[in-house]
């Protein structure tokens, strides 16, 4: 049997997933899909990355663990996941048993063969990036070249990896697998870069613990990319499941993001070599999205946030838009206005209405029966042969947005002979045969389009066999289901809800434009904000609003009276706790009711994510000090 194996990155746990992470998934997932779907036997991987110093210090920040901090951020991966209709078929996380003892293992395999030595790095470390560089590599200031965040000086004994040895070999690999980076212009830019020379790389640290320790050198730990990029045949079984390795490795496609194309296209082929294990078949680089024209920084990420999109929009249509609107490879922009209009041209006008219409009228004048076709259907029949040929090519080319434009011809060109055969003519002249060919003609077309469509939006795709009445699970379908004469007449057809209800594209463009305009930051000047009246504030007493989960009742000392002050900030501080503290008060505010209660002020609070709000506390000053 013909197998494909199709990977993700596996995502760090220092921050939460976000539409880029989405991006990459779904696209992993529509590949998956489709693959299934042509009888190939699908493993299809993701999971996180979990070790490095990114996490640890992201943790140590946040008061915790690195693992306390991986547990809770797993399950915000693997719940989008969840929500997006991700069908991987395994989920790894680097702080798995299995991974851990592969990455030694590999390790060990590596270093016997002489290609890790120990030395000392002396260098450069951007920590956002898990990025070694060079003095000669850096900007000027000590900034990382790619992200361009300051970087850490090291001075620590480390392993080396000899890249250096395998610049020849690589350059040999790249010319004889034209195809292994795509497209072409990332081969193009990986096979210069190796020719300018490769130098060894440092595969281990000592300054910091949480990683995989180095076998027989637990001083060490493991260089968190030698590590992840390990994942890929730990998670295949290496070292723990014979069959499935056996089956499934070499990988046939990873898909990430243009930023971890060297990792995965220098240093993952050469760690392969010297490993003895066979190459990866591809390596897709897709481009970046911005989001409504600007890099996406944290405060943007609300107005994009995943869940708000699958919510607003639902899952299939996201998962649509993105692999519609971007050719895969290219860099993208993200916005509500896009994606409203996507989903109301595409998915409601085209899409949605062609089945509504076609139910529509198999209930008008066959009962809701799939006619029986008498005459020729060879038109319809040939578009839709031609689109599932097309299809295949590109979807091997992960041309995702061309295949689905071709895909869309077919939409159209039903929609079209519908528009030509005019069903209702036909039957006010009481042409019963033409109009059966016509009408069966019109519901096998959404059949199959149904089934094309399934692997980029999995959803919609069964809710239209469930109208059509095909009575099968569409995720089982083959492709030899796309034949032409599938439905069988007969069919008792069920006119459901609309597909796609439509947008008002004009409102959702306004809200977002004023969630945008509230986040621009407005310059102010000193005597606007010399306005605001700071005071510490000692808190008295502390007590829970009734009925509201977040708000709590403060009665605060000001150093010059007794008031009260209600805030939101019962989801993380027991009352309790709060007693004797001393905060800081915007002490002329204009007072407030919340929930009947009055509130003369507004403590400070520190929110870096939505929904933690926490006070800031203020010591060794009394209350009444007042802050400027
Ligand atoms: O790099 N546009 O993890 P990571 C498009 N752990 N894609 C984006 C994006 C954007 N704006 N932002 C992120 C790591 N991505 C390593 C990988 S693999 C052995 C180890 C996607 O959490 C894109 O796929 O920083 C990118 O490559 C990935 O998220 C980086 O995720
Ligand atoms: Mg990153």
């Amino acid at each position: 049997m013909k197998k494909f194996y199709v990977t993700t990155p596996i995502y760090y746990v220092n921050d939460v997933p976000h539409i880029g992470h989405a991006y990459t998934t779904v696209a992993a997932d529509v590949m998956a899909r489709y693959k299934r779907l042509c009888g190939f036997r699908t493993f299809f991987l993701t999971g996180t990355d979990e070790h490095g110093q990114k996490v640890e210090k992201a943790a140590r920040s946040q008061g915790m663990g690195p693992g306390e901090l991986a547990d809770r951020v797993v399950v915000r991966f693997q719940g989008l996941w969840k929500s997006l209709n991700i069908s991987n078929d395994h989920f790894v996380r680097t702080t798995d048993v299995y991974h851990q003892k592969a990455v030694q293992e590999l390790f060990k395999i590596i270093k016997e063969k002489g290609d890790i030595y120990l030395g000392e790095y002396e260098g450069w470390y951007c920590t956002p990036c898990e990025t070694f560089w060079s003095e000669g590599q850096q900007l000027e200031g000590n900034l990382c070249p790619d992200c361009g965040r300051p970087t850490e000086r090291l001075k620590e004994p480390s392993y080396f990896f000899r890249l250096s040895k395998y610049q020849d070999a690589l350059l040999r690999f790249y010319e004889e697998h034209p195809h292994f980076v795509m497209p072409e212009v990332r081969m193009n830019e990986i096979v210069s870069f190796v020719k300018m020379g490769l130098k060894d790389i440092s595969i281990s640290r000592t300054t910091f613990k949480w990683g995989i320790p180095v076998p027989e050198d637990p001083e060490h730990v493991i260089y968190v990319w030698f590590d992840a990029l390990f994942n890929y045949v730990s998670a295949a079984g290496y070292g723990w499941d014979r069959d499935r390795f056996g089956t499934f490795w070499p990988a046939d496609l990873h898909i990430i993001g243009k930023d971890i194309l060297r990792f995965h296209a220098i240093y993952w082929p050469a760690f392969l070599m010297s490993a003895g294990l066979p190459l990866p078949k591809r390596v897709f680089a897709h481009g970046w999205w911005t989001i409504e024209g600007q890099k996406m920084s944290k405060s943007l990420r609300n107005v994009v946030d995943p869940h708000r999109l699958i919510e607003e929009y639902g899952a299939d249509a996201l998962r649509y838009f993105l692999m519609r609107e971007v050719p895969f490879g290219q860099d993208g922009d993200f916005s509500h206005k896009a994606m409203a209009h996507r989903v109301n041209s595409d998915l409601a006008n085209d899409l949605g209405n062609l089945l509504y219409r076609s139910l529509t009228m198999t209930l008008k004048y066959f009962k809701g029966e799939v006619p029986s076709p008498g005459g020729d259907m060879r038109e319809l029949q040939g578009l839709a042969s031609s689109v599932v040929r097309d299809m295949e090519a590109l979807m091997d080319q992960q041309a995702f947005s061309r295949a689905l434009e071709r895909l869309w011809d077919l939409v159209k060109g039903v929609n079209r002979y519908i528009d030509t055969k005019a069903p209702w003519a036909l039957a006010k002249e009481k042409r019963h045969e033409e109009l059966a060919t016509v009408i069966y003609s019109i519901l096998e077309g959404c059949r199959i389009i149904a089934l094309l469509v399934s692997p980029f939006m999995p959803s919609k795709a069964q809710e239209m066999w469930d109208q059509l009445g095909v009575g099968k699970d569409v995720a089982m379908a083959s492709i030899n289901d796309a034949t032409w004469g599938g439905l069988k007449p007969g069919t008792k057809v069920r006119k459901g809800r609309p597909l796609f209800p439509r947008l008002d594209e004009k409102a959702i463009v306004a809200k977002i434009q004023r969630e945008l305009s509230e986040q621009v930051e407005e310059e102010i000047t000193l005597q606007e904000f010399s306005k605001v009246r700071l005071v510490v504030a000692q808190i008295l007493h502390a007590e829970r609003v009734p009925g509201s989960k977040r708000l709590v009742r403060l009665m605060l000392d000001t150093g010059e009276e007794k008031r009260q002050v209600v805030a939101g900030i019962g989801e993380h501080y027991d009352p309790d706790v709060l007693i004797g503290k001393k905060v800081l008060l915007v002490a002329n505010l204009k007072p407030a009711r919340l929930m009947g209660m009055e509130s003369k002020g507004m403590i400070l609070a520190a929110v870096w994510e939505k929904g933690m709000a926490l006070p800031l506390f203020v010591e060794d000053v009394p209350p009444g000090a007042v802050v400027k």
